[in-house]
Formats: structure tokens, sequence, C-alpha cells
């Protein structure tokens, strides 16, 4: 096991500054209430992995809310409660947050069953996780601080770099554990156990992810989706049928590869050039796995997974019209006239973002790549001069020409037939003042 001195080096050399402070506030109130606690999870495993984790997670053996009180009225920190669970989440005034837990002890506190084992709390908490990686745990209070414990193999499966559950019913108590392994995996580039992906297959078989909501499954494929470069693990979820399970038609083909890969292209432009501007980059690649689905299947898809009405809108009606604009750009190009600035502005302008960087990312031609560059880089941003009050000193009276005005005053900009401000009040007065017809 690790030394107790090597940890502590660990805290001391790898945590920023103001984290390191917080866990030592959390030992001196543990100390002081005579309470162990301890730092586990996701933190510790990144601690020893040497990777940046700022999700801190604190088990108290006892009351974990009571603690959290009394750090809070300790420290400048506030204090929200779920009292159900017996958390809480201490906030400080910067917004940072630290999750407080107790641990699980309704297993064995029965009358005359007490714990004999040391830390039973912690250890049963411990046990009801999902990976072995996920369940070490670092002492906090007082002369114990720095102290690992790991009571299931994780330190070995660290070092094997392997996912592993702790027991063969891991998957069927909690089925999102399926997505959840393979998001582990491909982050951190390690290996489901031969022992763990036939208990992960055979879960898949039994239908367990059925006995889920769609909500839940949604929000894991999200979270995988969300992960810097999600086509390992896109491509990890087809070899488990789990691409499969979701929808049929749902077969990766050989092309996703290059079109996961030109989407990632597309995103980093877009960030390069429009630094800050929202992106939600997991909404392009989930815009990729789809591309060889049908509107229907699509639309279907969406309903067994509960997709917010907003994205399935994103995914079917924008999609499609997506679709459409990019294969009207290369029709024209072949058979007429390339189309106008102001045609290209309106198919676009009403798509998401992430939309037209999908489009992008599978357009093969270049005469409809250099229209979606266009419209991000120039077209998007055009605005006219004029304003309302501009029109209404030309004396047309305020009403629902205005809209129709502002329209083709814009269109005409975008497609370089008015440059100044000039251009654009000659421009209205000639449309829409009946006594100055004079050049037409
Ligand atoms: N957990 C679990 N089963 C789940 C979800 C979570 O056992 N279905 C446990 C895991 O052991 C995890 C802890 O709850 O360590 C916290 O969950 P989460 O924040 O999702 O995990 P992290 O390991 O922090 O993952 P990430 O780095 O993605 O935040």
């Amino acid at each position: 096991g690790l030394k107790k001195r090597y940890v502590v080096r660990l805290l001391r050399t790898r945590l920023e500054q103001r984290i390191q402070d917080i866990l030592d506030r959390l030992g001196q109130v543990a100390q002081d209430l005579g309470l162990d606690v301890f730092a586990v999870g996701g933190f510790v495993r990144d601690l020893l992995l040497n990777k940046q984790n700022l999700d801190v997670d604190i088990v108290v053996e006892g009351d974990g809310i009571a603690f959290a009180a009394e750090f809070a009225r300790r420290f400048d920190c506030r204090i929200r409660t779920h009292r159900k669970f017996g958390t809480a989440v201490l906030i400080f005034p910067d917004q940072f947050k630290v999750d407080v837990a107790s641990a699980r002890t309704e297993y064995y506190l029965e009358p005359g069953a007490l714990p004999t084992v040391e830390h039973a709390p912690i250890k049963l908490d411990l046990y009801r996780r999902d990976f072995t990686i996920n369940t070490l745990a670092i002492a906090l209070n007082g002369s114990h601080f720095g102290e690992l414990y790991d009571f299931f193999g994780a330190q070995r499966d660290l070092q094997e770099k392997a996912i592993r559950v702790l027991h063969n019913l891991s998957f069927v108590e909690d089925p999102t554990r399926v997505f959840r392994a393979i998001r582990f995996e491909q982050r951190l580039g390690f290996r489901i156990g031969v022992h763990t992906e036939q208990l992960l297959r055979s879960a898949m078989r039994m239908g367990f992810l059925d006995k889920i909501g769609g909500h839940r499954v949604w929000n894991e494929l999200v979270l995988i989706f969300k992960e810097a470069n999600p086509l390992p693990a896109v491509l990890r979820m087809a070899d488990l049928d789990l691409l499969e399970y979701l929808h049929p038609d749902l077969l990766l083909e050989k092309r996703a590869k290059k079109l996961f890969a030109n989407a990632r292209q597309a995103i980093d432009w877009y960030r390069l050039l429009f630094t800050g501007e929202p992106c939600r980059h997991w909404l392009v690649y989930f815009l990729c796995l789809l591309t060889d689905l049908d509107d229907q299947a699509v639309a279907s898809l969406c309903q067994r997974l509960v997709v917010a009405p907003r994205l399935q809108q994103i995914f079917t009606v924008e999609r499609e019209a997506a679709h459409r604009a990019t294969n009207l750009i290369f029709w024209r190009r072949m058979h007429t006239a390339p189309p106008r600035p102001s045609e290209i502005y309106d198919w676009f302008q009403p798509l998401a973002t992430e939309v037209l960087l999908y489009a992008m990312a599978r357009s093969n031609n270049e005469q409809v790549q250099r229209c979606l560059s266009s419209y991000f880089t120039h077209l998007r941003s055009v605005q006219c001069e004029l304003v309302g009050s501009d029109i209404k000193q030309l004396g047309i009276a305020p009403g629902p020409i205005y809209k129709e005005i502002f329209q083709r005053l814009l269109a005409a900009r975008l497609d370089g037939e008015l440059v100044t401000r000039q251009d654009e009040l000659d421009f209205v007065s000639q449309h829409y003042l009946p006594n100055k017809h004079t050049n037409e």
C-alpha cells in the first residue's frame, strides 16, 4: 500500500493551495468533533493518477450534515443540505463546492450489531460504488491526515489500468454503470476487466438497461459525448452492442471515424476563431452519430430517451434544414449561379451553431464549406445601419411593414448592394415612399 508520507506529499504538492486549505480545515473540524472524515472517490483516484479533479467528495463516519453545518459555522461558506440523503454541499464565496455525505450505516446498525471491523461505515459506503478505482479514501482528520484506505484493490487496478466492478451484481443494481465503465475506460486509457466485461455484456443481454428510464440513458450518453474526444468511447459502445441497443440502424460505418475527425476539426476551428462563444461540442458529435438515421428513426430515438424538445428540434428539424441547404448550395453551384450571400444567410441563420458545424464536418464539398465559413466569419454579424426612428423620420408609419423593410435592407447589404447609411436611406425612400418613384 501507499505510505502515508507519500500521500501527504501528493496532497501537499499536486493540489491548488485553496483546496489544500479546505482539506486542512475539514480535518480540523473532524478532529474537534471526534469524527473520522475522508476524501473519497474520483478525487482520490485522480490525485493518484496525477490528473486534475476539482470535485472534492467527502464522507463522514457519522452525521455528515452536522459536520458540514459546524464547518460552515466556523469558516466563510454557505451550506445546502439534503436531509433525505444525509448529504450537504459546502459552497465557498468563490462558488467552489465540496460535497459532504454521511457514510451509509443503515446496513449494520441494528440493535446489538455494533461494527467489529475498524472503519466499517466508510468501508460499506465505498462498497456501494461502481468500480474499484473509485473506492479509495484518504483520512483527513488530525493525526490520521493522509492515511490511504484501499479495501477493494483499487491501487492494483490503477496500476493494471483496469476498470473492475466490486461484485457480480454491480451492473444489475445500477445499469448506468455500463456507460460509466466505457467513459472511464476511454478517458483514462484503461481497459474494462475480462470478468467485468462479461458481466456488462450479460447485463445488456438480459435487458437491464430497459429497467432504467430513457432519460437516465440519455444523461449517460451526454456525459460520454462531453468527453474531449468521444470517438473511442463510441467505437467501444459499438463493440459492446450498445449502439445497436440505442437503435438497430445505428451501426457505425467506417466513415464515422472520418466524420468524427472532421467534426473535431470544425469545433477546433470555431473555438479558435470565436473564443468564448458557446459551442456545445457534444451536440456536434451526437449529430455525427445520428448521421445515417432517417428522420423517423431519430424522432423515435429522441422519444425513447426523453430528449428535451429543443434538442429534439435540433436533431430532426434543424438537421434536415441543414442537409437541404448544403445540398442546394452544391446543386446551385453545379447548375446555375452560386447562391447569393443573402440566401446563405436565410438558410443558416435559423440553425444552431452546432448543426452548422456538423454540416461543415459532413460536407466534402469546398463550395459548401466556403459558404459555411463565410456565414460564421462574416454574414451572421452583418447588420443594417438604420433603426426604427430613422424609418419613422422618413415618414413611414410604424407597423408590420418595418419588419419587411429591415429584412430587405439586410438582404441588400449582405449582397453588397448597399454600403453606406445613405444607401440605406435611398433604398427605403425608393421602395417605400410613393411620392419618390422617379427613378423607377
Ligand atoms: N457512483 C456509483 N455509481 C453511479 C454513479 C456514481 O457508484 N452510477 C459513485 C462513483 O464511485 C463515483 C462517485 O459515486 O466515484 C461520484 O460520482 P461521479 O461524480 O459521477 O464520479 P467521478 O468519479 O467524480 O467522475 P467524474 O470524474 O466524471 O466526475
